[in-house]
This record gives structure tokens, C-alpha cells and sequence, in this order.
């Protein structure tokens, strides 16, 4: 499943991502709070479980989540997605996935693996802002499902249609949610328009 969540408050945010003289605090806050928009649409289908609760008038059968959810940001730019996230769901756990593109071969390489337990039971989300070539979503969904994940949901703010066609060859079962579908990968694996290094203007590191 593909969702490209075309809503006019994700747009109008991103648009202000992309331009190139958008500094690192607003970029950062950008980010910030479409991920929080992205993740009333991403969580839509989280499972619930019926339970009696009793209101100050009487009792009442109101439905609870049923399943833990963990965030799992894909280092470093994935970063910039989960307080956002997080602010919708408060009880969410967090994992880390440290990747970088190596800039002659495009391959991702992992330097970093931390996860709470239970992957097993829980609805995996990773997160990233670009999901370019799809080497580095790939990688990051290969490390969880190792270690037992089953509901995995990705969620990215820019792709393009190789990344996406990567995922789903490598990924048929993992659901995809983007802002935006861009045009195309550029020689050097950058997408076009894209918004540029994400996690150069998340961190100002250039
Ligand atoms: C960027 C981005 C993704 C990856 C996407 O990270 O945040 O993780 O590239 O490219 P792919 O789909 O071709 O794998 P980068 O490797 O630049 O590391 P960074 O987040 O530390 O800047
Ligand atoms: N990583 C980025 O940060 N931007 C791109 O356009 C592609 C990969």
C-alpha cells in the first residue's frame, strides 16, 4: 500500500521546506509539524481493543490501543520526524537505526542498532525524510524484520517512484505513506526538486 498524503497543510509546509533559503530553525519546525500531521493519517488503522470504563454518568464501552507502536527514526535525518510523532502518541517507544549513503556507491551503511523489545507485537514505524534510491528504507526494514518485526509501516516525507518501486520489490508487505512524490533521482542520487541534504538542513551541517 502506497499513501501520498496531498493534504493542502502538509503542501503548503513542505513548499516552505524546499525553498533553499529556508534556514535550519524553521526547517527543523517545518518538519516537526507535518510529522505530526503525517501521523494522524499513518496511525488511522492502529488496531484497538474494547474496554469498559466507567464515566461520571455511567458505564460506557470506549476502545484503547492494543498494540505497542515504536518509532524507529533511521539516523540521522530521521530524527527530525520523531517529536512529532511522538506528540500523538506519548506512549510510543523508540528505536534507532544509524545509516549513511556512501556518496560514490550509494549503498547504505549501518553504524548503529538500538530497539526496544517486543518488535515481534508492536506496529514498527520507520521513519525518514527521503526515500531516494530506497537502499537505506530497504536496510532499515531488513535490521527490524531480523529481529522479528511483522507490522511495519514506512513513513518518509519526499520520495520518488525508484524508491518506492525498491521498497515494495524488496518490502511487498510494509505499508508507505510520503508527502509528496517528486519527479526523479539526479547522477549524484538526490531528488529533484527534493528540498536538498535533509540531514544537512535538519542539523546545519553544511
Ligand atoms: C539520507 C536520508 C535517507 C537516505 C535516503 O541520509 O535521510 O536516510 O539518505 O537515500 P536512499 O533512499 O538512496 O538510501 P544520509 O545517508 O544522507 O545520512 P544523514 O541522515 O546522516 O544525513
Ligand atoms: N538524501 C537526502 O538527504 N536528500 C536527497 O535528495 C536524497 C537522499
Amino acid at each position: 500500500m502506497l499513501e501520498v498524503l496531498n493534504h493542502p497543510l502538509i503542501t503548503h509546509k513542505l513548499t516552505q521546506m524546499r525553498r533553499k533559503e529556508t534556514g535550519t530553525k524553521d526547517f527543523r519546525e517545518y518538519l516537526d509539524e507535518i510529522a505530526e500531521l503525517m501521523a494522524y493519517e499513518v496511525c488511522r488503522d492502529l488496531p484497538t481493543r474494547p474496554v469498559e470504563v466507567v464515566t461520571p454518568i455511567g458505564p460506557c464501552t470506549g476502545y484503547e490501543l492494543s498494540k505497542e507502536v515504536v518509532i524507529i527514526p533511521i539516523l540521522r535525518a530521521g530524527i527530525g520526524l520523531l517529536d512529532g510523532i511522538r506528540r500523538l502518541v506519548p506512549t510510543a517507544k523508540v528505536g534507532f537505526i544509524g545509516l549513511f549513503r556512501d556518496e560514490e556507491t550509494l549503498q547504505p551503511q549501518e553504524y548503529f542498532a538500538k530497539f526496544p523489545s517486543g518488535l515481534d507485537e508492536s506496529v514498527c514505524m520507520v521513519v525518514d525524510p527521503m526515500l531516494a534510491t530506497g537502499g537505506s528504507a530497504v536496510a532499515a526494514i531488513d535490521m527490524i524484520k531480523q529481529r522479528g518485526a511483522k507490522n511495519i509501516k514506512l513513513v518518509c516525507l519526499v520520495g520518488v517512484p525508484e524508491g518506492v518501486r525498491a521498497v515494495q520489490k524488496a518490502h511487498p508487505d510494509v505499508d508507505i505513506y510520503l508527502a509528496a512524490m517528486d519527479d526523479h533521482l539526479n547522477e549524484v542520487g538526490y531528488i529533484v526538486p527534493g528540498l536538498g541534504d535533509a540531514g544537512d538542513r535538519i542539523f546545519g551541517t553544511k
